[in-house]
């Protein structure tokens, strides 16, 4: 029996009501509460970036627990806030060297959103509240976030009067053996000239998922797109805030897509992959120019914000150890066999734009409907992969696979052979 005072996340209500029980998790698997075992590809909500059950992590948890559980950090430090700190600014570019805490993915982009606009307050620039942002965007569900995220899946709609001013860029999404990508690049920065040119003095700066937008499709975009951004907004002196929350820690086959793209923005928004899946926390990680423009002695120019388990102990213990585990850099042998075993996609007639960065490959079932989130294939893929014993969460008819990096290629292989078979089985 489920429990009906457990409201479920992103669920309609009826669609609740049977949920799948999991009693524990170990590796690249999770076990149901009847026995059966089913085969995360999606890393659960894109955290669990070693698999289940990490050990190391669990004991840094516990000693940690032991010695020092939380504190107040207006004020006050602690070690494992500090070293993650260090740890984490270490792979980033090397401008990008403050950290501030929060608690999740939302509240890391609430931040960043928050940071610009008092950063030009600060200098007397008051009317600097606009951002530009991208169609088809996800940047979380707090009013903030939602407001910079894209505006046409429905989701937002009952919010629309409480959200703020945003101008939307095209996003030019990108696939193996797409010949229109530079045509789409070509419209997204006239856009962008365009807005520059409208509205420079009442931006803030630009926000953007950097090489893929997760949630909105998986849709990539080339490196080269964000390097054209980064000299566009350099030239206009806006902030550039990049929204790695899914794509930080390995997942593009880089620590971080910023690197992968050759780029260094004044703000990256970090979550879900931070603690390797153990523990919420955020951290929204900012150049020392955005900083120094909240110096100064008159209590307005502090950046009054936090969170009552900001840099909570146990949190940053499982990032420090998450990040040791990262030492090895597992992230980067799961491109090759992304590449390898996508052949039976590529080949399927049913399975459109392949697409492959790093540890994540998405492709799309030709579907009758309307495409997008709500497209009507989602849920009957969703129910006939968690039948086969694999774990994967389309969105609409966009297939994608975001696995543990401890995954093995027998592995890996088994979600492709999933995918190819229950693709066919509803194609007949
Ligand atoms: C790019 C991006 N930003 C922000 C968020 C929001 O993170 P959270 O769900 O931890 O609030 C997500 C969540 O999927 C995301 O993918």
């Amino acid at each position: 029996m489920t429990s009906s005072a457990f409201w479920m996340p992103f669920t309609p209500i009826e669609a609740a009501k049977n949920p799948l029980r999991v009693a524990s998790g170990q590796g690249s698997w999770l076990v149901l509460e009847d026995g059966s075992r089913l085969l995360d590809g999606i890393s659960s909500w894109w955290v669990n970036l070693h698999g289940h059950g990490r050990r190391e992590i669990a004991e840094a948890i516990y000693q940690q627990a032991l010695t020092l559980e939380q504190v107040i950090p207006a004020g006050l430090t602690h070690g494992p806030a500090e070293a993650l700190a260090e740890g984490v600014v270490s792979h980033l570019p090397e401008a990008l060297c403050r950290m501030f805490y929060s608690d999740d993915g939302s509240t890391a982009v609430e931040v960043a959103l928050k940071m610009a606009v008092q950063y030009w307050w600060n200098q007397g620039e008051t009317r600097r509240t606009r951002f530009l942002a991208f169609e088809g965007a996800y940047h979380g569900d707090t009013l903030g976030a939602m407001s910079v995220g894209d505006r046409t899946s429905g989701f937002s709609d009952p919010f629309r009067p409480l959200m703020f001013e945003v101008a939307y860029l095209p996003f030019p999404s990108t696939w193996e053996g797409d010949e229109g990508v530079e045509v789409k690049e070509a419209a997204a920065l006239k856009a962008l000239d365009m807005a520059l040119a409208e509205g420079a003095d009442t931006l803030a700066g630009l926000i953007v998922e950097p090489l893929i937008q997760g949630a909105g499709g998986m849709r990539f975009c080339r490196p080269e797109f964000l390097q054209e951004i980064q000299a566009r907004m350099k030239a206009a002196e806006l902030l550039v805030i990049y929204d790695e929350v899914m794509t930080g820690f390995g997942r593009t086959g880089e620590w971080f897509a910023c690197v992968k793209a050759k780029t260094s923005p004044d703000m990256v928004c970090l979550s879900k992959g931070i603690t390797g899946g153990f523990l919420p926390l955020g951290a929204t990680v900012a150049t020392k120019a955005v900083q120094d423009a909240f110096l100064g002695d008159h209590p307005s120019r502090t950046f009054w914000h936090g969170h009552s388990y900001t840099a909570n102990p146990l949190g940053c213990a499982a990032g420090l150890a998450s990040l040791k585990l990262m030492e090895e850099e597992p992230f980067r042998k799961i491109e090759a066999w992304h590449r390898e075993l996508g052949e039976g996609v590529r080949k399927h007639p049913r399975l459109s734009r392949f697409r492959v960065m790093g540890t994540i490959a998405a492709m799309e079932l030709l579907s009758d409907g309307s495409g997008g989130y709500f497209d009507a294939s989602g849920p009957l893929l969703r129910k006939a992969f968690l039948d086969a014993g694999v774990l994967l969460r389309p969105l609409g008819n966009v297939i994608y696979i975001l696995p543990p990096y401890c995954i093995t290629e027998e592995e890996l292989a088994r979600i492709y052979e999933t995918i190819i078979s229950v693709v066919d089985a509803l194609s007949s």
